[in-house]
């Protein structure tokens, strides 16, 4: 969602806090702003630049009219409450007080109503009310860090706050309730950041602020409390390895590189849940989770949203088939509310590249609450969930900058997979024979997909094809019907075409009906078990007019090749293996439509990366 950064330093921070703020674009941007206390004609004063668009808006704004000091806060927004305009983008001013927010005030209109005769509001957005609230606290007479801690405990929600006050020499204070706040330590200097990408230039020291934490930072010195006022200690984690995965490098969109870098990733992925030398996955020690047994396992529950979801609901269809044990999958967004009859020896098992999303945070803690087992499978290990969680799978996949996720979706799937076998493995469903040759398959992956993306230019010029479509549709059976799913939601996310995916034998059921005259249709379909039925259910749209885009192998490409005008030919590769990789020709067909259509690939519009809102 939205993205903070602050500096409480010994020198001038406006050009660093737009360039953390650059790094945190990821997370939301449709306006931007920065706040800083500068001197002006020898008297500290409270200034900000607010600029609608992206980062290079604000920029272009501080260039024009140049603003700095030695502390300041700054703000990418993903609008919540409130038009995209400049008058609500972050800071929000309110006398002496500035506020970044990331997060919603859900009591907001309540505490803006009890304002209301004091102070006149110049937004619409749920976070000027806390900049007021500080301000009036202040005016009865208390300190900037008592008004602080006193608001805070009125604000009903899930937000991260950075709060500069004029007039209060040299604080910046931060809280986190829901959305996560990192702190930076530097030399004469202090930070805070929604995540320590934002400070990777400035920090390399970085304290997480736990759930419920206020803190009050100054140039030499981090005084944190809890949520009781209690004053605590945090740990320090030391940020190591290069932030160069945060680069394009040069790749021209960050979705592109990677999309490359995929052989690479799930190859990481693999080193940390098989051992391929001794062709076996590796078990609970090796994972370093103790008290993890498949065996007393009954029931998995996977809980998720959006792609992470479909590499669930992919996982789902492995664990039942590989380890024969009942598995869920829930949107995290509906898990909750639906109040689900949970039974004992159940795993819940968020799936979650950013460990951050709010929805799936949620129905974690839900699951927490209600006494299950819970683990994550994430990527950012320093995340809430990754905290949280009684085990922490990680997929190793490396930062993810681009909005759309492609390799911490190659990433999870590969995780599953070897997991689905280290469950088929310990409940005794998995001979020592097939764990070799199930491993084996794993191990040729990364060979695999470096292959596929061969395919490139080939993909590329069927995008042309593509970028024409007013909607495009997405069929596949089995593992391959969540992998439409997701070819569907890729498509949509950075191309702005419409498409929807089915199951291949659903569509007759209804959706048929749209179908006419040259409607792009990709079919997913290996040579496996279920491709005779999926090719029955190809030729009834091509017999509608449908322009049929196959996905499939060798054999597939011979058995259908004059009955579809376009075929991708995959490298062979095992069943099991085959949504993994499938998935990179879905992701470069999604890629070049959105170039061809000149859409912001890597930031498409309304999305953000990490939603930390419900
Ligand atoms: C789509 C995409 C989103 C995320 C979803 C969950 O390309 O990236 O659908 O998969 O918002 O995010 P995480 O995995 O961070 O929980």
């Amino acid at each position: 969602m939205c993205g903070i950064i602050g500096i409480v330093g010994n020198r001038p921070v406006a050009g660093r806090l737009i360039e953390g703020l650059k790094r945190l674009e990821y997370r939301g941007y449709d306006s931007a702003g920065i706040a800083v206390i500068q001197e002006i004609d020898g008297q500290s004063t409270l200034v900000r630049r607010r600029a609608k668009g992206k980062i290079v808006k604000l920029e272009e704004r501080v260039k024009l009219e140049p603003v700095d000091g030695f502390l300041g806060i700054a703000h990418t927004r993903w609008a919540t409450h409130g038009a995209v305009t400049k008058t609500n983008a972050h800071p929000h001013f309110a006398g002496q007080v500035g506020v970044v927010h990331n997060g919603i005030i859900e009591n907001f209109t309540e505490l803006r109503g009890a304002l209301k005769d004091k102070r006149s509001f110049h937004t619409q957005t749920d976070t000027e009310v806390v900049a007021h609230m500080i301000d009036e606290a202040m005016r009865t007479g208390l300190s900037g860090q008592d008004a602080f801690a006193q608001t805070l405990k009125q604000l009903r929600g899930a937000f991260a706050l950075g709060v500069v006050i004029d007039g209060v020499a040299g604080q910046i204070f931060a809280a986190r309730k829901g959305p996560p706040l990192a702190i930076g330590i530097g030399d004469g200097e202090n930070y805070i950041g929604s995540d320590a990408i934002a400070l990777s230039s400035l920090s390399k020291q970085i304290i997480y602020l736990e759930e419920g934490d206020w803190a009050v930072l100054t140039d030499d010195n981090i005084q944190i409390y809890d949520a009781k006022d209690t004053e605590v200690k945090r740990d320090i984690t030391h940020i190591t390895g290069s932030m160069a995965a945060a680069e394009k490098g040069n790749y021209r969109h960050f979705m592109r590189k990677e999309i490359y870098e995929q052989p690479e990733t799930t190859a990481h992925t693999l080193t940390h849940y098989i051992d391929a030398f001794n062709h076996k996955v590796k078990t609970e020690d090796a994972l370093k989770l103790k008290g993890l047994d498949f065996k007393t396992v009954e029931r998995v529950s996977f809980i998720a949203c959006g792609t992470a979801a479909y590499a669930a609901m992919v996982a789902k269809y492995w664990f039942e088939q590989l380890a024969h044990l009942p598995t869920d999958m829930d949107v995290a967004s509906e898990f909750r509310y639906r109040r689900p009859a949970l039974t004992d020896n159940t795993l819940a098992m968020a799936v979650s590249q950013s460990g951050e999303t709010a929805d799936t945070l949620a129905a974690l803690r839900y699951c927490k609450d209600h006494g299950l087992q819970t683990g994550v499978l994430v990527n950012v290990l320093s995340s809430t969930m990754a905290r949280e969680a009684d085990y922490v799978l990680p997929i190793n996949a490396g930062p993810e900058i681009g909005v759309a996720s492609t390799k911490a979706f190659t990433a999870q799937l590969t995780a599953l997979l070897s997991l689905a076998i280290t469950a088929g493995v310990q409940r005794g469903h998995i001979d020592t024979q097939a764990e070799k040759r199930l491993v084996d398959s794993l191990t040729h992956i990364p060979r695999h997909i470096n292959e596929t993306l061969k395919l490139d230019g080939q993909i590329e010029n069927l995008a042309h094809m593509l970028s024409k479509a007013k909607s495009v549709f997405y069929l596949g059976r089995g593992v391959h019907y969540p992998l439409a799913l997701e070819g569907a939601l890729k498509l949509k996310e950075i191309s702005y075409i419409h498409a929807e995916g089915y199951a291949a034998g659903e569509l007759k059921h209804g959706p048929i009906a749209l179908i006419e005259e040259g409607t792009p249709v990709i079919v997913i379909a290996p040579s496996d078990e279920l491709f005779e039925k999926t090719i029955s259910n190809l030729q009834e749209v091509a017999t509608r007019g449908a322009k049929v885009v196959l996905i499939t192998d060798n054999k597939g490409a011979k058995h259908a090749h004059n009955m579809v005008p376009h075929i991708i030919v995959c490298p062979d590769v095992s069943p099991v293996t085959a949504p993994i990789i499938y998935a990179i020709t879905i992701q470069l067909l999604s890629y070049h439509t959105a170039v061809h259509l000149g859409t912001d690939v890597d930031q498409p519009r309304n999305l953000a990366k990490s939603v930390t809102v419900e």
